[in-house]
């Protein structure tokens, strides 16, 4: 039941710590111990020498969210793809490549048909990265390491992503320390539940900058490396739910086109956590502020210089491994709230179904 609150996605945003608790509960050993995902999981990911991510929707996106940790912790090539593109398409694997399939329900039916189609192509074996344990996905795959985030009955997927992000930490980790690599990435991601916890009571914050996007049409995201996609989910979260046609960017790409369409009437928002790529944000959103945009940013204090023309929302320090994680918080409660202003109906947004199992 919903409980004491409005709607079952705000409860589902809210139960993120203990998901999320839960999801790295008894994986993560406070030792130098391997961690415990399974044996056939583990399996899959000592063969795998290059990595085929496969899904859908928030899925995709938290599938692309792990390509950069792929490829930058464990130096492994990873590609990601959209299901429903890789079925119709010739595409051959390299050696040993694995392919991880995402899927909250596991019943995803172009999920399904990729997973069939990579297995007839010589991919190397599938794991599945899923919420439910009896699903079509977790009985096709070779491994399955399940998400654990309870039912999500919300449209919006929420506590779905960002377990899958954990569960996806968690096989990078994985595969970085059979690479050597010895680092307090565990540490981080044990913190994750409190530094969630944080967030959520920032939540009456967040609510206050909902009235700036309920009377708008469009809305950008703007972030950078491992938070484009990130970027990419707000503005999904944002559409599914208010009906505000919005777009995710990788900030670089706004003089390429997007800033064409920058005005008084666009509001543009940007997460900027403190990493390399702060600098290189910075310019662009001055670019956006110098063309009379609204611009909304989520950053450490001191992140960018605010002053007119920006509503700064700060963040607490983090690690950067689970940044990515904490960043999207914000723009799930943002969605939340405008969709809630706007009074559609958030849990059941329309022509939307909670799993697709047609084509
Ligand atoms: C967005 C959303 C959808 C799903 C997509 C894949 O909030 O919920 O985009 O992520 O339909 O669903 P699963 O993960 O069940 O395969």
């Amino acid at each position: 039941s919903r409980g004491e609150y409005r709607h079952y996605m705000q409860k589902e945003i809210f139960e993120q710590p203990m998901a999320l608790g839960r999801t790295l509960q008894g994986r993560l050993p406070l030792d130098d111990a391997p961690l415990a995902l399974g044996e056939k999981t583990m399996s899959l990911l000592a063969n795998a020498r290059a990595i085929r991510i496969l899904a859908c929707g928030t899925s995709y996106h938290a599938g692309l969210t792990a390509a950069y940790w792929f490829e930058s912790l464990c130096r492994l090539p990873c590609r990601v793809e959209v299901a429903s593109e890789f079925r119709y398409r010739d595409s051959y694997p390299m050696p040993n490549e694995l392919v991880i399939a995402i899927s909250q329900s596991g019943e995803t039916a172009d999920t399904l048909a990729a997973v069939h189609d990579a297995r007839e192509r010589g991919f190397d074996g599938v794991l599945a990265i899923c919420n439910v344990d009896e699903s079509s996905l977790a009985r096709a795959a070779d491994a399955v390491l399940l998400t654990r985030a309870g039912p999500e009955i919300g449209v919006a997927s929420t506590k779905a992503f960002t377990t899958q992000l954990a569960a996806l930490a968690l096989t990078v980790l994985a595969l970085a320390e059979r690479e050597g690599v010895r680092s307090d990435m565990r540490q981080a991601l044990l913190r994750l539940p409190t530094q969630v916890e944080e967030i959520l009571a920032m939540d009456s914050a967040i609510e206050e900058l909902a009235a700036a996007f309920a009377d708008k049409h469009h809305a950008l995201f703007l972030g950078r490396g491992v938070h484009y996609p990130i970027a990419l989910e707000g503005a999904l979260k944002l559409k599914e739910i208010s009906y505000i046609h919005a777009e995710g960017y990788p900030a670089g790409e706004l003089k390429h086109g997007p800033l064409a369409l920058v005005n008084e009437e666009m509001p543009v928002v940007a997460v900027a956590p403190n990493d390399s790529l702060l600098e290189k944000l910075r310019s662009n959103l001055e670019e956006v502020r110098a063309r009379g945009g609204q611009l909304f940013v989520f950053g450490e204090d001191g992140a960018v210089d605010h002053g007119g023309g920006m509503r700064f929302h700060s963040m607490p320090a983090c690690h950067p491994f689970i940044s990515p994680i904490l960043y999207v918080l914000p723009l799930q409660m943002l969605s939340y709230h405008v969709a809630v202003l706007k009074g559609t109906d958030v849990d059941r947004p329309r022509n939307l179904a909670k799993s697709v199992t047609v084509e």
